[in-house]
């Protein structure tokens, strides 16, 4: 009989994606019972002076990349905790999970703008006598940070993750599916309908998916009776716009501009209407 060791684990990565307060860490260490929690604040502390040393953040990421590499290799579950605000670190934790054929979850925890804030404001604002880093963060990068969360977010399934899933949304929706009492920086930017990401499904019909994917896959369109999926019958390619948004105003009041070039800023989106 041949010797093949059978991987019946398929190893798994959750990246958080969140501001610095969001409460990530807090996140983090309930994903999944037994996952192995890799957080850039940990791998600081042990890198370098304490978990603010920012000094010590290219030390901690190759100490954290490395035992991300070990546990994924094993099949376990990684979670890495880091606030996953840049592309280009996202981008390198995609490499990571597709390098062991991993299946990769962005997780993203974004609450109110002024709840991260308090959230942060409670931490210590002295700055460390090893190192000088407070572990408060300054509001403007808490500021910068929840608002590169609030645009990054929609595109994410189209980044590549394998699946975009929010804190605190499942729990929120009501049996119409509509989330009731969440964040309006969830609700502004996004719903999730049927898994997909669809960022607005207005009164007359309009939706918005975002991502240019590939469209028998993940074109929807919403009424409010159904949500239709796939190869759905109301939809005439012919009326699908592939653009680019502009979002205005952030909040619940947003605003979308439409572009036929990609720009700054602008993510790509398929529009249509119902
Ligand atoms: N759901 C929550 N409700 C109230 N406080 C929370 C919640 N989640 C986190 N916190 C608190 O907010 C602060 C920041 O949380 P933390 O998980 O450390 O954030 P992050 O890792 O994103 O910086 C902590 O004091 C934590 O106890
Ligand atoms: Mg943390
Ligand atoms: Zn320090």
């Amino acid at each position: 009989m041949a010797k093949h060791a059978l991987h019946t684990t398929v190893p798994e990565l959750f990246a958080l994606v969140g501001p610095p307060g969001a409460g990530k860490s807090t996140v983090a260490a309930r994903v999944r019972p037994g996952a192995v929690v890799i957080s850039l604040d940990a791998e600081r502390g042990v890198a370098g002076c304490c978990p603010a040393d920012q000094a010590a953040t290219p030390a901690a990421v190759a100490r954290a990349t490395e035992r991300a590499r070990a546990a994924l290799r094993a099949g376990a579950t990684v979670v890495w905790d880091a606030t996953n605000t840049v592309a280009e670190h996202r981008r390198l934790l995609l490499e990571l999970a597709a390098a062991h054929g991993a299946r990769a979850t962005a997780l993203v925890v974004l609450p109110e703008l002024a709840t991260v804030l308090a959230r942060n404001a409670r931490r210590d604002a002295t700055p460390c006598p090893g190192c000088g880093w407070p572990r408060r963060v300054p509001d403007g990068v808490v500021r910068r940070a929840h608002a590169a969360v609030t645009l990054a977010a929609p595109a994410l399934t189209a980044e590549g993750w394998d699946r975009v899933e929010w804190d605190g949304l499942s729990q929120r929706r009501d049996t119409s599916g509509t989330y009731r009492d969440a964040p309006a920086s969830m609700v502004a930017v996004m719903s999730v309908q049927h898994g997909l990401h669809v960022s607005h499904a207005g009164d007359d019909g309009e939706m918005l998916v975002l991502g240019h994917p590939p469209l028998e896959r993940a074109v929807a369109a919403f009424t409010a009776e159904e949500a239709l999926i796939g190869d759905c019958p109301l939809l005439d390619p012919a009326a699908l716009r592939r653009c680019w948004a502009l979002l205005d105003r952030p909040g619940p009041d947003w605003e979308v501009t439409y572009i036929d070039t990609p720009a700054p800023g602008a993510f790509p989106v398929t529009i249509t209407t119902v």
